[in-house]
């Protein structure tokens, strides 16, 4: 039998409970977790709604709050380790799954499927999405290229969604997850990054299913709103810069299927909006800081002091630009997070209007084979 997981913050209280219930009324789960942040109104309302999911379901649905495990700015990691404790303490589940608290097109095959596929003898589950080709820009330009560029040779810049807070694993990997002292202190949006490293490295066998619903949840504006979790998403990269992952995990991709108009004909993100960030909230330093790139590189960064620039950072120019930020990113320098920032929007409205602006399927097709190639580049340079 399964615990299912729902971490949360403030949501809307009839969609969590909602999938409180779907999740509680599934043959296989023994147990629903919610994990909050706070006592909110969200969590009041879970409080208020679990006595008669628990009563009509028969499955015990139980809230807490997240406890302070890590060392970094208290976010999702705690809340994840927080329920990975609680199943290794107070649970005898074989299985535990978490799902995104906010998502409306959650339903009860979500859990079927991880289900079905552990018992095939994978110790990790993770759901994938068809996602716009403006969405997941953190995804694809900080997570996925940076597994490529360090670890060519194996599976990790091959998973499709290293950052995807759906997933099902065992005790054995929850065991080793939480034995990780590095795991333990991301405490913040790094912690799916670090999950889904140690899964490889420890060889745990993992299986990708393609949801193709897709994962209906509140939309992004301007980029700004990623600006936190760009940072700790880097920064939980360059944290793992110097560890070696060997090439021999088994990892198998469920092919994806139709994408719902919905999701491919969506915008990402803000554009305008997005643009215009970019010639704000310059300083001295940010300018001293642009020196540590090549030359072409540092002066496309400079001349959005004047007006939004983004036609010099290509496929090629991110390349370099990312090996300089592994070495000399700081994620406690405020200069470096608004640069990091700003470069990272730069090479998202180039992508936006080379590769996106021609359509969905040309965009996915250029994001996939950008990981390839930038796989290749760095296998040959080790
Ligand atoms: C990502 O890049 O995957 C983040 O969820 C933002 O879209």
């Amino acid at each position: 039998m399964s615990l299912v997981v729902f971490p949360f913050k403030t949501e809307k209280p009839e969609v969590v409970v909602n999938n409180i219930d779907t999740a509680a009324s599934h043959e296989r789960v023994s147990e629903v977790l919610c994990v909050g942040v706070e006592e909110e109104q969200t969590y009041a309302a879970i409080a208020a709604a679990a006595p008669h999911v628990t009563a009509e379901t028969g499955t015990p649905v139980n809230l807490i709050l997240q406890d302070r495990i890590g060392s970094l700015r208290p976010g999702k990691g705690d809340g994840m380790n927080t329920a990975l404790l609680y199943f290794l303490e107070k649970s005898d589940a074989a299985r535990i799954h978490f799902y995104d608290s906010d998502i409306t097109s959650f339903n009860q095959s979500w859990i079927t499927k991880a289900e079905e596929f552990a018992d095939l003898g994978y110790d990790v589950v993770r759901h994938y999405f068809p996602r716009a080709a403006t969405d997941a820009m953190i995804t694809w330009f900080i997570t996925r290229v940076g597994f490529a560029v360090l670890w060519p040779r194996s599976e990790l810049p091959w998973i499709e969604q290293p950052l995807g807070g759906e997933l099902l694993m065992t005790r054995e990997v929850a065991a080793d997850l939480l034995a990780d002292e590095a795991v333990r202190a991301q405490s913040d949006w790094g912690v799916d990054t670090l999950y889904t490293f140690r899964m490889i490295q420890n060889g745990a066998k993992m299986f990708e299913t393609y949801v193709k619903e897709g994962k209906a949840h509140k939309l992004y504006g301007r980029l700004t709103d990623l600006r936190t979790m760009l940072v700790e998403c880097f920064a939980a990269i360059q944290s793992l810069e110097n560890e070696t992952v060997d090439g021999t995990t088994l990892h198998r991709v469920q092919p994806p299927d139709v994408v719902p108009s919905a999701i491919s004909e969506k915008l990402g993100y803000d554009i305008e909006a997005s643009m215009s960030l970019l010639t704000e909230r310059w300083t001295p330093r940010q300018e001293e800081l642009a020196g540590f790139f090549p030359v072409p590189i540092r002066d496309g960064l400079l001349a959005n002091l004047q007006r939004p620039r983004f036609g010099f950072l290509d496929e090629s120019a991110w390349f370099d630009t990312y090996l300089v930020l592994l070495s000399e990113f700081d994620k406690d320098d405020p200069d470096w997070q608004e640069l990091i920032f700003k470069l990272w929007i730069i090479r998202v409205l180039n992508y936006t209007t080379t590769a996106a602006a021609r359509g969905y399927a040309y965009g996915m097709r250029y994001l996939r084979s950008m990981v390839e190639r930038y796989l290749r580049q760095a296998a040959l340079a080790k």
